[in-house]
């Protein structure tokens, strides 16, 4: 495989832990997309209309800042991009990922976490932040998952 970036937000610790495996078993250095104001619980709170992440993703041009722009993205060719499902989609900090680097030429995997849906229509949301990449449907990583299941996985894309 090409050169591989592992690069993941998590408000909450559960896209962290899948991303921690993931960049083991792809040998894929490891990047946290971290915002620049770190969400609260009561950020995260979906039945709150008002919450910080209701009103973001409520208005799907908002693009939460970023506490950094340090992600090794220029060395790799692969990334898997992880993040939770919010509202059936990708955070909008994840369009703010994409929107301050250059990833024309680059695959980016999609992978996340959530409470049951499935990656649905992110990667839609996303191919306008970044143009001239390839990006796909990963997988789902909710859940305890293996690094050798992990393995077998990134063995079969084929990147
Ligand atoms: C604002 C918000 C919206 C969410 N929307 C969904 C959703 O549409 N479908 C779902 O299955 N889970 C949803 N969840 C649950 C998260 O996707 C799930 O808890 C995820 O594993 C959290 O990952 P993290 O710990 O890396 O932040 C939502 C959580 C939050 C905070």
């Amino acid at each position: 495989m090409k050169k591989a970036l592992v690069a993941y937000f998590s408000a909450s610790g559960n896209t962290a832990k899948a991303a921690k495996t993931l960049a083991k078993a792809a040998e894929a250095a490891l990047y946290e997309i971290k915002p620049a104001v770190p969400y609260t619980r009561a950020d995260l709170n979906w039945m709150d209309k008002t919450s910080r992440s209701s009103v973001e993703m409520a208005d799907r041009q908002s693009r939460p800042a970023l506490a950094d722009t340090d992600a090794p993205v220029a060395d790799c060719d692969v990334i898997f991009l992880g993040f939770p499902i919010w509202w059936y989609v990708a955070p909008t900090i994840i369009n703010t990922f994409l929107e301050s680097y250059d990833f024309s030429g680059k695959t980016i995997v999609l992978f996340a976490t959530s409470g049951g849906s499935g990656l649905g229509q992110s990667a839609d949301g996303l191919r306008s932040s970044a143009p001239g990449a390839r990006i796909v449907d990963g997988r789902m990583m909710s859940g305890h998952l293996s690094e050798a299941n992990l393995k077998n996985w990134v063995d079969g894309l084929d990147l």
